[in-house]
């Protein structure tokens, strides 16, 4: 087949795993036969220096003709003065809203031989094998925000149509999985959870009575994601609460560096990226770890392009570099020797068959 996709490398370690990115989706293109073009535009700090803008005109057109849009990482030291007006994350976040990718899917999977690069004893860790899905175009990221001398305030809404269509799509998920869903809000004490618990608990019972419904608080749900991870199917949540959890639960894979995201709305075009941040500490020293970047571009072969085969042939690369011993710095443990960035893309290349 042949497709458009748009790469954004934006900031920090951004551009080292796109690159990446880019190479292992080069490689499966050959395998595979099929032809992919690239087309580069800016995204964050480095728009605002080149453009002013964090999110270009020209980087929106390019997204909206592409078939998928692949990114990096946004943000840094150098951009994140509280105080400015114009910020890297107010890019991605207007690239989200742009394309209208609702629902951020991030899964959570244990590599069994990196078990000890996570702070987790390893019997907590077997068999975990989650995915959380987070709302990702509402709520507290994007309500009315105002700020004056002695007060600031950032508004929350979610309406029944936006409940609806995440939590429909996660429970559709949970029946292609194991068949179990855990709607996380903080009912007990904001009136947008209450709602969200309402329209999840009728949504289920009229559409999804198959699918087992747990619903916890987020405070007990933070606290459940390491004492028992095991138990979690796919877990449902908003913008806010599926940030923190997430960065939480790739603790149990033991690095941020390991895992991958999908944003995706109605349509097949989404929005690919490693839930790790821009890393500024080790920008540029071609030791981050391109596995959540690798991994991310096969969710983008998988969802946008319909290509199963080829999103499973990348995913069993990655695998076989881990258990052959790939280790970036990020996982590397103690006595074991570490390789750079482009060492980790070669040996996933190499692992494709
Ligand atoms: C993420 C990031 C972003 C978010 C930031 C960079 C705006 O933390 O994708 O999880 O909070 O959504
Ligand atoms: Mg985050």
């Amino acid at each position: 087949m042949e497709a458009l996709i748009a790469l954004l490398p934006g900031d920090g370690i951004g551009p080292d795993v796109t690159n990446s990115a880019r190479e292992v989706l080069d490689a499966v293109a050959r395998k595979f036969d099929h032809k992919f073009h690239f087309d580069e535009q800016l995204i964050g700090g480095i728009a605002i220096d080149q453009t002013g803008d964090p999110l270009p005109a020209a980087t929106i057109d390019c997204c909206n003709s592409a078939d998928a849009v692949f990114l990096g990482a946004v943000g840094g030291p150098k951009w994140s003065d509280p105080n400015a007006t114009v910020r890297p994350e107010q890019g991605l976040l207007k690239l989200r809203a742009t394309l209208n990718v609702f629902a951020n899917l991030r899964p959570v999977k244990i590599y069994p031989e990196l078990v000890g690069a996570s702070p987790l004893r390893p019997e907590i860790l077997a068999g975990v094998d989650l995915i959380v899905v987070r709302e990702l175009t509402g709520g507290i990221y994007f309500g009315k925000k105002s700020r004056d001398a002695d007060s600031a305030s950032d508004l929350c809404v979610y309406t029944v149509a936006e409940i609806e269509r995440i939590v429909r799509m996660a429970a559709k998920l949970a029946g292609e999985r194991r068949g179990r869903l855990c709607s996380v809000d903080k009912a007990n004490v904001l009136e947008t959870s209450r709602l969200w618990r309402d329209v999840t608990n009728r949504l289920m019972r009229d559409e999804f009575s198959a699918i087992e419904l747990e619903t916890l608080l987020v405070d007990a749900a933070a606290m459940h994601l390491l004492s028992r991870p095991s138990d979690f199917d796919v877990i449902v949540t908003e913008n806010m609460f599926g940030d923190i959890l997430t960065d939480e639960a790739s603790m149990l894979t033991g690095s941020l560096g390991m895992l991958p995201s999908a944003s995706l709305g109605d349509s097949s075009k989404g929005l690919y990226e490693p839930i790790h941040g821009s890393a500024p500490d080790i920008a540029g020293l071609g030791i981050a770890n391109p596995c959540a970047a690798i991994a991310s571009a096969a969710l983008l072969l998988r969802h946008s392009l319909g290509l199963e085969r080829e999103a499973v042939a990348v995913e069993k690369a990655i695998e076989r570099a881990i258990t052959n011993g790939a280790r970036t710095a990020d996982i590397v443990a103690r006595g074991e020797s570490q390789i750079s960035t482009s060492e980790m893309t070669a040996e996933i290349i190499g692992g494709l068959g």
